[in-house]
């Protein structure tokens, strides 16, 4: 299976001198190698630079994603300061990243508002990278699959909803949703959970979206959570793992190349 590397640059860089900066460096990196056969690469640059991106990056092997999009309209309104899935796709991406929980933390995103997001994305063509994680203390509590269920239940929703008012938004969800499992705990931390922890919690997370409808392709889920140089390996290896949401070392081309060639090479080991 194609494994699949994001990075997400957050509110970064501040500067479009730096943002061209790192697309040179991650151009130059890719064209000099074909990791993108086996690895399949995205980034989700801030909304100001998404278009400028998505046009650089338009005849690449990468593509390109959305952080976040309006609740309010998929296409436009008076919603001051939002942006819709339409005016995203207008810009050239294809992809949004949806419920990233700092989206959950600082902008009290809720199930609703979620839904709608997700609804608002299919609708236009969006694929959506769906995130959900637990807190610290969520964890220490032993909570992590009963708020991942809460967090799921997004999905379940969207299918119940879909099928009664908007059947194709089935087929949509089907084809072009990936899970993105972030601890909360380990965003920027430094703190991962072991690879044994994150493979329990995939396979929850496996088990659970097949639930909500036997007719959806197996979930595809990454994890995401200070994601490095370091221990790319180790998640790679890991055939519950089918790719990875990259935070701070996506900010570097190297270091994102780098963890895009673990994945690249523990995939093409388990096709062997
Ligand atoms: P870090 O890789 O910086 O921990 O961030 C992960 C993340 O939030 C990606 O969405």
């Amino acid at each position: 299976m194609q494994a699949w590397v994001i990075g997400n640059w957050k509110q970064n860089p501040a500067t479009t001198k730096d943002v061209d900066a790192l697309l040179d460096t991650l151009l130059t990196a890719v064209a000099d190698d074909n990791t993108s056969n086996v690895c399949q690469l995205m980034v989700a640059p801030s909304c100001i630079h998404l278009a400028s991106v998505s046009a650089r990056l338009q005849n690449t092997s990468i593509l390109t994603a959305a952080q976040d999009i309006s609740a309010l309209s998929d296409s436009s309104g008076a919603y001051t300061g939002d942006c819709s899935a339409q005016q995203v796709v207008d810009a050239g991406a294809t992809w949004t990243i949806l419920g990233h929980s700092e989206r959950r933390q600082y902008h009290q995103e809720s199930h609703e508002t979620l839904l709608d997001k997700l609804s608002h994305a299919f609708t236009q063509g969006l694929g959506v990278v769906y995130c959900i994680g637990e807190t610290q203390t969520q964890y220490d509590n032993k909570q992590t699959f009963s708020v991942l269920d809460d967090q799921l239940a997004v999905i379940k929703d969207l299918l119940i909803k879909s099928k009664e008012q908007a059947p194709e938004l089935v087929q949509r969800l089907a084809e072009r949703l990936i899970i993105a499992y972030e601890p909360v705990w380990a965003i920027g931390t430094g703190k991962v959970p072991t690879v044994m922890e994150v493979e329990a919690t995939h396979q929850h997370i496996k088990e659970t979206v097949a639930s909500f409808d036997t007719t959806l392709p197996a979930m595809m889920v990454l994890y995401g959570g200070s994601v490095n140089t370091d221990n790319a390996d180790s998640f790679a290896a890991s055939p519950m793992i089918d790719g990875a949401l990259v935070g701070g070392a996506s900010l570097k081309a190297d270091s994102f190349l780098a963890i895009a060639h673990a994945f690249e090479q523990a995939k093409n080991k388990e096709t062997l």
